[in-house]
């Protein structure tokens, strides 16, 4: 859950790395530090804070050199402090390593290592990484951290630098994500690919047990004993301006907005004389396809919430039996899997270790696996038998939006194009689906417009420590996503719950001080059953705010607030209705001066389980 960056070479590397790291810290901002190697002597900056704060105090620029390492930290053994912050070193301060992941044996380590003499400056499980290496040293770095590797069990992406070998970076990687970037003159490490892009597209992905040996104008790739391994140079897609923040205040704010075009990317190619194109992107052949009787859907936090709109879109549309996992309870049950069932796993990242966990679970017992990924060469996107990216860019915002509304989209395509397969629904229905598809891009520019509105709304109710959010049928998922937004920008209180069972429990919270936001669009399933719902929250004294469809006038008689979303197809009202949830989160962070690019506690990618 932390972010690491590294570079060799043939100029000063402090600025580049203070750029990297930058873009790594929604992995980690509890604390930051850097390393370069100056005169062969490491010189180490580092401190508790957020990369700016601490930035501010240290001044990362001043240091010099032509190879360096930076990393930005998210705690999991030893508190934020300087002494826990990485990078860490040796007893001679001649080895510097930075570390994402968690050493299991760390303390047996610790314990020999101390034994030996070692003398240890943090209370975290990277720091034996330091001094095991030192312990093997014998005048090859690249020797000793293999040695040391052999030794360690747990999940590293590790950085390694050594002040008597300035010009070589090494770096290993089992079970965190690690990437080797290709420049000219220059080589780079990074947890992510969005910390090097400006510099490069070319990069080779890292597997477990691999190491990279990297100089300023070459890079070996071997395994943990030495022996060389051919690796694929890929060349990253992104543009790197979608990885900048383009006058917007906040990533969160840029990517919200990007969702038109992110959604116009994700439906290019896959639509064809409206019929769904996705038989070249999945390696499952027709017959396949059409043999799996059941799908389980595995997934943590907004992922899991697509992963539940999914779940009715496949039931509704396509006829077929769906159960929605959390990713990380996945593994401690035992759930019934054959060849014909199909695993569909959601992951923005496609590096959160509970999902990527679940399908390692999920093959073993024979299941297929099909992959909604973001990240292109992330380790879910690379174990899957199948993969379906969303065209979302890169999302920086810890708080996920236009990956959340990306995967809906794929999910839909992915239904009408099993229900074509199954027979579910014939062409021209199919056809109509499509173009209703089509115009959610457009329909979205206009929702976006009224952002001032939904502004308003949030700023009135920003003080508020709890809210509820109300939903039905597909819009229930929409209900949690918007209450989980709230809650992990805002710090409010927020629960999402299905409409009805609000009166068998929750109904209990409602006075006068109780936001309740209602998704209440216009449908023949539920939306007379919602009205209900919401003349039993009126009656208690709570304050009603509505995501309506336009038009209706019914509702404004009901509501304090309603907020409007363009008419469409059922399913799809629900891909606009999270909208003005993601916006009213937003400025309920900022109304409350909160940053809600780096909430409290979170990180983006959760590479641990
Ligand atoms: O990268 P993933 O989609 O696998 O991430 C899953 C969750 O960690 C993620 O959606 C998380 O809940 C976000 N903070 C939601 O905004």
């Amino acid at each position: 859950m932390c972010g690491i960056v590294g570079i060799v070479s043939d100029n000063n590397v402090a600025n580049k790395l203070l750029d990297g790291v930058k873009r790594l810290e929604y992995r980690g901002y509890d604390s930051v530090g850097m390393v370069c190697i100056n005169s062969n002597k490491l010189v180490i900056k580092k401190d508790a804070g957020k990369i700016e704060e601490v930035d501010k105090k240290v001044n990362f620029s001043e240091l010099k050199g032509n190879i360096g390492l930076a990393h930005c930290r998210w705690s999991t053994h030893g508190s934020p402090t300087k002494e826990n912050a990485h990078p860490h070193f040796d007893c001679k301060s001649k080895i510097s390593i930075v570390h994402n992941g968690i050493i299991e044996n760390f303390s047996e380590l610790k314990e020999m290592l101390i034994s030996k003499g070692h003398k240890f400056n943090s209370l975290t499980d990277t720091e034996v990484i330091a001094h095991l290496i030192e312990d093997n040293f014998k005048g090859d770095i690249e020797e000793a951290t293999s040695a040391a590797l052999k030794q360690i069990e747990g999940s590293y992406a590790l950085g390694v630098i050594c002040a008597d070998s300035p010009e070589i970076l090494i770096a290993a990687r089992n079970e965190s994500p690690l990437i080797v970037g290709i420049g000219k003159n220059e080589n780079f490490i990074a947890s992510d690919v969005a910390a090097i892009l400006k510099h490069t597209n070319k990069v080779i992905y890292l597997d477990n047990n691999e190491m990279a040996i990297l100089t300023k104008n070459n890079v070996q790739i071997k395994n943990i004993d030495g022996e060389i391994i051919k690796k694929n140079i890929n060349e990253i897609d992104w543009d790197s301006e979608l990885a900048e923040k383009a006058g917007y205040e906040h990533f969160m704010l840029k990517e919200i907005h990007e969702q038109p075009r992110a959604i116009t990317e994700t439906l290019n190619g896959r639509i064809e004389n409206g019929n769904i194109n996705l038989a070249n992107e999945l390696n499952f052949n027709e017959r396949e396809l059409k043999n799996i009787s059941r799908i389980i859907i595995v997934a943590c936090g907004t992922s899991w919430h697509a992963g539940l709109a999914g779940e009715f879109m496949l039931e509704e549309l396509a006829k077929l039996p769906v159960e929605v996992e959390y990713a990380s309870e996945f593994r401690y049950r035992n759930p019934i899997i054959n060849g014909n069932t199909l695993v569909i796993a959601i992951s923005q990242s496609g590096e959160t270790a509970d999902t990527l966990a679940a399908i390692r679970e999920a093959k073993k017992k024979g299941a297929k696996i099909l992959s909604i990924v973001n990240a292109k060469g992330s380790s879910i996107d690379r174990e899957s038998d199948s993969v379906l990216y969303t065209f979302a860019g890169p999302e920086i915002g810890v708080a996920s939006t236009k990956a959340f509304t990306t995967q809906l989209v794929v999910l839909y395509l992915f239904t009408l194009y099993m229900s074509s397969i199954r027979d579910s629904l014939n062409k021209e229905t199919i056809k109509d689906l499509m173009g209703k598809l089509r115009k959610l891009p457009l329909e979205m520019e206009s929702l976006l417009s009224k952002e001032k509105e939904i502004r308003k709304i949030a700023n009135i109710y920003k003080d508020k420590h709890n809210a509820l959010f109300l939903g039905r049928g597909i819009n229930f998922p929409i209900a949690l996503e918007g209450a989980l937004k709230l809650k992990e920008v805002s710090y409010i209180h927020a629960e999402g719950y299905p409409a009805a069972e609000m009166k068998h429990g929750p109904i209990a919270l409602i006075d006068k001080n109780m936001p309740v936001v209602v998704l209440a669009t216009k449908d023949i399933y539920t939306y007379k059953k919602v009205l209900g719902n919401i003349q039993e929250v009126k009656a208690r004294g709570g304050i009603i705010i509505a995501i309506a469809s336009d038009g209706d006038s019914e509702i404004k008689k009901l509501a304090d607030h309603v907020l409007y979303i363009p008419n469409t197809l059922y399913i799809l009202s629900s891909i606009l209705a999270v909208v003005p949830l993601q916006l009213l989160a937003y400025y309920a962070a900022t109304d409350r001066k909160l940053d809600p690019d780096k909430p409290r506690n979170l990180s983006k990618s959760v590479t641990v389980e």
